[in-house]
């Protein structure tokens, strides 16, 4: 296949990029961003960012509504209260960031209090077929006229408003930009706010501050604004309480008073009609000062003129830059797979966010990232393709793991808006340095990973909710974590001690891993921690569904302190039951069932397959698990189990389900994600998918599926090489997806799954595919590594 040119072709069939730095789009051509759609899981659960952000970006600048709000826009059809420039993307928990929020609006009258202020009487239904999304820009118009275009800087955004169709113009009106101090969760304690006029009222400024709740963590943030408009007369100015407004003040600080009522209050600016051309507001920001706010505003985004348009350009460069190392030949499949795939890229970059230069916790020359909300959600497949489409960024982003490591004494877990976020399961970071080290991203101080590592395994925290792992007296003595624990040195939701068992057995075998890597004699140690979650199989533990059998056996369950079995019927907290979270029902495994977890033993899926009975059973059992009702394709723990069948064996049996989920589940529509993309977890669960080879990750193993694709290339950022999987006999309606052979390099190639130096290298996959079954990597010897196989010990660097 041809590359490092431009495509001539037509774009269904060859898309190709440009490996040359900077990468504009030029009349005719292929441009990538034509195919990447953000409205892809704005409803149903989804809560994808929308709007404007650079790749990483801290700014990222949207309409918020008041319905479906986790990252600020929906396209559920509720109001927009206003356009604030900070987001988080894809999460749960409650509304997150969306501080500061902005909104235009006429008047009906010359007074000022004719102007509606506060956020309920403020939201105005947005004309559906108005959305204009793409990267780096958003635009909405609403229901009474006024339009709205934002784009974006690293620290600052810029928003234009064109009041020249609003119903309610004409040509005596003087329009209205009002900010609201207040965030998306309405979690404000105190904020500040002050307003002046500059040159002679030719532009003004709003600046100020306030303090915040993140949402799904413990603490505050303090979080600094500076908003200028240029190019207006301004006609009055001040602040607003409630649904009052006046022109002096010209400041205010508001605080939770009686009660901790919320009251709502702003500062609005008033221009002199009538307009010639749209008003541009400049939103800058920073958790340092204020000063820091308006001097990143001014830096990144000049005026007084500010330039809209060529804002844009430098966003969209940014993001075709990033796009430059994939390339598929699509083998004519729809473009709604197309789209599918290439907006899938594009959400594993709005989070986590560069805060380089604006952690007001500590200083530092190490990068500084955050919004890993959560890792838990992460490890498994949306880091792992940083590390294979982004490992320079992937470096900088462990390092920043490493220097909160540093300065707080913990590895994070969960993390927004510079706070600590609630655990989920074990001490997740430990993965993703593992998985970085077995993949050989540079610039990273491994015994300082070690170290960190060896910190969640050996202390516990006071406070195991926010860092580190709880149980960990009783992890050490009794190699579980019981039901009920006795935890005296530290605190946290004293659930989950099904999953927690699995996820700290497999928390130590990475550590082990890394301590084998770097020559510690601690690995022997580490790796028999690592079969801790053997001590809660129960082998005579059955399933019931409205009282009938399953005929499955054997299942994890709880167990008391006293080595006693608890209880907790297998299909607890699977679809067909209750959801389980750390507050609402919380229960021995977390937001899944033991049926799903019964398949969460990365490390050793052999011995699953030995434990319940032989190969033939484990595979009935996956294929009950997702064909009843119990598998929630919709959360991170059930990506393994859809490629569990490589490890018996069957790796077409891997490639048929991959198929019954994408694209039914994982699509291009506005609901189309099956539940919170999470800062892109369910993108990459799709991107693994369709380009073949998906993650196991903390070792160096990717099952091998073919692609969905005639073939994909992706050139390594380290090494300049470019590795291509390639389906011969390519099927566009997918009945061929079965592997009939394989070759590597031209060589034969046997084995059902690869090292990550097929992309390091640049190695050349050919698969042969047909539409039935065959013995392609079914041998013994062909199937992945397991811990409790000595051979597989070998291959995952033991
Ligand atoms: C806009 O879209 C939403 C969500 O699909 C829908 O509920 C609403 O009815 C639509 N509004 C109009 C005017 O079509
Ligand atoms: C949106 O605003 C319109 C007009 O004010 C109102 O009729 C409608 O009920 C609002 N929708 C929601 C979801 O609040
Ligand atoms: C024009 O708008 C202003 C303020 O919004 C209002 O006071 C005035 O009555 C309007 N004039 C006409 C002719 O509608
Ligand atoms: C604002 O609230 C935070 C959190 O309650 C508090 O620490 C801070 O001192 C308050 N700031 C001001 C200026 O009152
Ligand atoms: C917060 O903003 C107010 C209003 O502009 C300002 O007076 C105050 O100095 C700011 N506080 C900090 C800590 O920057
Ligand atoms: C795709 O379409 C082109 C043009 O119709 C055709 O030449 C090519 O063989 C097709 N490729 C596949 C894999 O179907
Ligand atoms: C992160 O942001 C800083 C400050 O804006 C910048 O210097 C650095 O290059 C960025 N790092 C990455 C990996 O994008
Ligand atoms: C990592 O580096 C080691 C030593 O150079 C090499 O043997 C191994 O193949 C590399 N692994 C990957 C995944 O590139
Ligand atoms: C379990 O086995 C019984 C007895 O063979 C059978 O009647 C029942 O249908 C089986 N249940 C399921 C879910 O297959
Ligand atoms: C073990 O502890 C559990 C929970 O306290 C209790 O119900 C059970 O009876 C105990 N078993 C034995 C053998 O003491
Ligand atoms: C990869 O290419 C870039 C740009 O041409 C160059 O700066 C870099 O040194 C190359 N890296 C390697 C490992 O060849
Ligand atoms: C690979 O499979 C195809 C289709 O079954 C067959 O025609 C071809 O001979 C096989 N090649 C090898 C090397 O086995």
């Amino acid at each position: 296949m041809v590359r490092h040119i431009y495509a001539l072709c037509a774009l269904t069939e060859l898309a190709i990029l440009s490996l040359a730095g900077r990468v504009s789009k030029r009349a005719g051509e292929f441009d990538v961003l034509d195919w990447i759609n953000p409205l892809i899981g704005t409803r149903n659960g989804g809560n994808v960012f929308a709007g404007a952000t650079l790749p990483y970006g801290f700014a990222k600048a949207v309409a918020d509504v008041d319905g479906e709000n986790t990252g600020g826009f929906s396209t559920d059809g509720s109001n927009i209260t206003g356009f604030s420039a900070l987001h988080d993307s894809g999460t749960g928990g409650n509304p997150s960031l969306g501080n500061f929020p902005i909104f235009p609006q006429v008047c009906s009258e010359d007074d000022v209090n004719t102007c509606t202020f506060p956020i309920g009487r403020r939201a105005t239904p947005y004309k559906n077929d108005s959305i204009k999304a793409r990267p780096g820009s958003f635009g909405v118009t609403m229901e009474n006229g006024i339009h709205a275009d934002m784009t974006v800087s690293q620290h600052a955004a810029l928003f234009r408003f064109d009041y020249s169709q609003a119903s309610s113009m004409n040509g005596s009106a003087n329009p209205l930009i009002m900010l609201d101090l207040t965030d998306l969760w309405a979690s404000r304690q105190n904020a500040s706010i002050s307003i002046e006029a500059v040159d002679g009222g030719q532009s003004g400024r709003m600046k100020g501050n306030g303090t915040f709740l993140p949402s799904f963590g413990e603490g505050s943030y303090m979080l600094h604004f500076c908003l200028d408009v240029t190019g207006v007369k301004i006609k009055e100015s001040g602040v607003w309480v409630n649904d009052r407004a006046g022109t002096e003040p010209k400041e205010l600080y508001v605080t939770r008073g009686f009660n901790l009522f919320y009251i709502q209050a702003g500062g609005f600016m008033r221009f002199q009609g009538p307009l010639s051309a749209p008003i541009l507001a400049r939103m800058g920001l920073s958790f340092i000062s204020t000063d820091q706010a308006c001097q990143n505003a001014e830096r990144e985004i000049p005026g007084p003129q500010f330039d809209f348009d060529s804002l844009v350009t430098t966003a969209e460069d940014a993001w075709r830059e990033k796009f430059t190392p994939i390339s598929i030949q699509t083998g004519n499949v729809s473009n709604s797979l197309q789209t599918n795939f290439w907006s899938a890229i594009y959400r594993t970059m709005i989070s986590p966010q560069n805060y380089s230069g604006e952690n007001p916790h500590w200083q530092s020359d190490e990068p500084y990232f955050d919004s890993f909300y959560c890792i838990w959600d992460m490890w498994r497949v949306q880091l792992p393709f940083l590390t294979v489409l982004d490992p320079k960024v992937m470096s900088n982003i462990v390092r920043s793991l490493l220097d909160t490591y540093k300065h707080r004494g913990w590895l994070p877990d969960c993390m927004m808006s510079t706070c600590k976020g609630w655990t989920q399961g074990g001490s997740d970071a430990d993965n993703v340095l593992v998985d970085a080290y077995v993949k050989n991203l540079t610039g990273i101080d491994w015994e300082l990973a070690y170290e960190a590592i060896v910190n969640d395994a050996e202390n516990e925290p006071l406070e195991w909710s926010v860092e580190g792992r709880g149980g960990l007296t009783s992890w050490k003595r009794l190699n579980y974590i019981p039901y009920l624990d006795f935890d005296p040195v530290g605190f946290g939701t004293n659930s989950r001690s099904i999953s927690r068992t699995l996820e700290y057995a497999y928390n130590d075998f990475n550590l082990a891993t890394l301590a084998k890597g770097l020559g510690k004699d601690t690995y022997t140690k580490y790796l028999a921690r690592a079969s801790n979650w053997q001590n809660l199989f129960r082998a005579d533990q059955k399933s019931f569904i409205n009282g009938a059998d399953t005929n499955f056996t054997g299942f994890f369950q709880p167990k008391y302190l006293n080595g006693t079995w608890g209880y907790q019927d297998p299909i607890a907290c699977s679809p067909l039951a209750d959801f389980c979270s750390l507050t609402s029902n919380p229960s021995e495994t977390f937001e899944s069932s033991a049926w799903e977890y019964m398949f969460f033993v990365p490390q050793d899926v052999g011995k699953i397959i030995e434990l319940l009975g032989g190969e033939e059973t484990f595979l009935r059992r996956l294929d009950f698990f997702h064909t009843s009702g119990l598998a929630d394709i919709g959360n991170e723990p059930v990506f393994l189990t859809v490629y569990m069948p490589h490890y018996a064996g069957r790796p077409a049996l891997s490639a048929k389900r991959v198929h019954s989920y994408i694209p039914s589940r994982f699509n291009d529509s506005q609901d189309g994600l099956p539940g919170n993309d999470d800062s892109g977890a369910m993108a990459s669960f799709t991107l693994f998918s369709t380009i073949g080879l998906f993650p196991n990750p903390g070792q160096n193993v990717y099952l091998i599926v073919p692609p969905f694709f005639e073939s994909v290339s992706i050139t390594s950022q380290t090494t300049n090489k470019t590795a291509t999987i390639q389906n011969v006999n390519f099927d566009k309606v997918y009945n061929r997806i079965y592997i009939q052979n394989a070759t590597l390099n031209g060589e034969p190639y046997t084995k059902n799954w690869i090292g990550h130096e097929f992309f390091t290298q640049g190695w050349t996959l050919e698969l042969t595919v047909g539409d039935t079954e065959s013995d392609w990597g079914t041998k013994v010897e062909d199937r992945p590594p397991s811990m409790s196989n000595m051979e597989g010990q070998m291959e995952l660097g033991m």
